[in-house]
């Protein structure tokens, strides 16, 4: 691991504390199985990946608060996105985190109950992160909105439905690429933007930081489906193969493992060229690109 990314990875006990915090915060008004399994949800080994995009989104846009509690609350739709991609009604697996899946772990219901749970709980945290960092109502709200734009019907939940949709069926270069930019791309682009605005960078910026999101979030699901076919459960925490079981459409599968990987790193390149376009200078955000497509897990 790059020194860069070593220090990255440091602000994860941070991030992880600031979802500690939330659920104690929340988790009480919850029936106290749901609570456990939000709780068990949102600490699991996960990288952390969407909530370091957050924190140097925010730091190369001048941010100087600390941002943490909007990195978790973007996590806690991600961790959501995670309890029901896992579903038997959806991917079916029994396996997250190196650990049972929350359906496995408690049971259907609960794990159903915990993602619904775990969508107003990222709103409401998100809202109050923007207004503790200092914005206003309306800047908080409009951080918000985005958040759960991304998350919604025309994005990750959108590219969700495409991708159950297209199983046991061959399709396209151009439609999968619109799939994985939905279930996937969405939430990781809004997670770079979401830091920019709370650091209240201008329109420029924001869109340049969103192409950058864009382009690593679809070059990461390539990483995934890629994973998928050539790490073992062992290493992934969850189960391999999962994708050809399933009869999924992937990148793989269309292009090969090579051409999967090449068009990955074409993709980390267009995002690094989105930020010398934009004269944005961010170790960092280059490191996470590059982790993207390059990580084991
Ligand atoms: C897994 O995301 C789901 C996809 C969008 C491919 P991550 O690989 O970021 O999962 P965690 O958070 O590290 O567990
Ligand atoms: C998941 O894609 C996308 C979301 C969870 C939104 P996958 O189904 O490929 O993710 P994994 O491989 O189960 O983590
Ligand atoms: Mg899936
Ligand atoms: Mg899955
Ligand atoms: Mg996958």
């Amino acid at each position: 691991m790059s020194q860069v990314m070593q220090a990255i990875a440091a602000q994860r006990s941070a991030i992880d504390a600031a979802l500690v915090r939330l659920c104690d915060e929340t988790t009480g008004a919850f029936t106290p199985r749901v609570a456990e399994a939000v709780r068990y949800s949102l600490l699991g080994e996960g990288k952390r990946l969407r909530g370091f995009l957050v924190i140097h989104g925010y730091q190369a846009c001048g941010g100087g608060g600390d941002v943490t509690a909007l990195a978790a609350a973007v996590e806690v739709v991600h961790a959501y996105s995670l309890v029901h991609d896992d579903l038997p009604c959806m991917d079916d697996d029994d396996m997250r985190r190196g650990r049972p899946t929350v359906h496995r772990a408690f049971d259907v219901p609960v794990a159903t109950a915990t993602g619904l749970a775990m969508v107003p709980l990222a709103a409401w945290a998100g809202y109050r992160a923007g207004r503790l960092l200092g914005l206003t109502p309306h800047e908080a709200g409009a951080i918000v909105r985005e958040l759960m734009k991304a998350a919604g019907g025309g994005g990750m939940i959108g590219g969700q439905l495409l991708d159950l949709e297209a199983e046991g069926r061959t399709m396209g270069l151009e439609e999968l690429e619109r799939i994985h930019r939905g279930k996937t791309g969405a939430l990781i682009e809004v997670s770079v933007r979401m830091g920019a605005m709370a650091a209240r960078a201008d329109a420029e910026r924001v869109a340049a930081l969103g192409r950058y999101g864009a382009a690593i979030g679809l070059a990461f699901q390539i990483a995934d489906d890629v994973l998928d076919v050539t790490a073992t459960t062992d290493q992934l925490g969850k189960t391999a193969g999962r994708d050809i079981a399933l009869n999924k459409s992937t990148y793989p599968a269309l292009l090969g493992i090579e051409g999967a990987k090449s068009r990955a790193s074409a993709l980390v390149d267009d995002a690094l060229a989105s930020l010398r376009g934009a004269g944005i200078a961010s170790p960092a955000l280059e490191a996470l690109a590059r982790y993207a497509i390059e990580r084991r897990s």
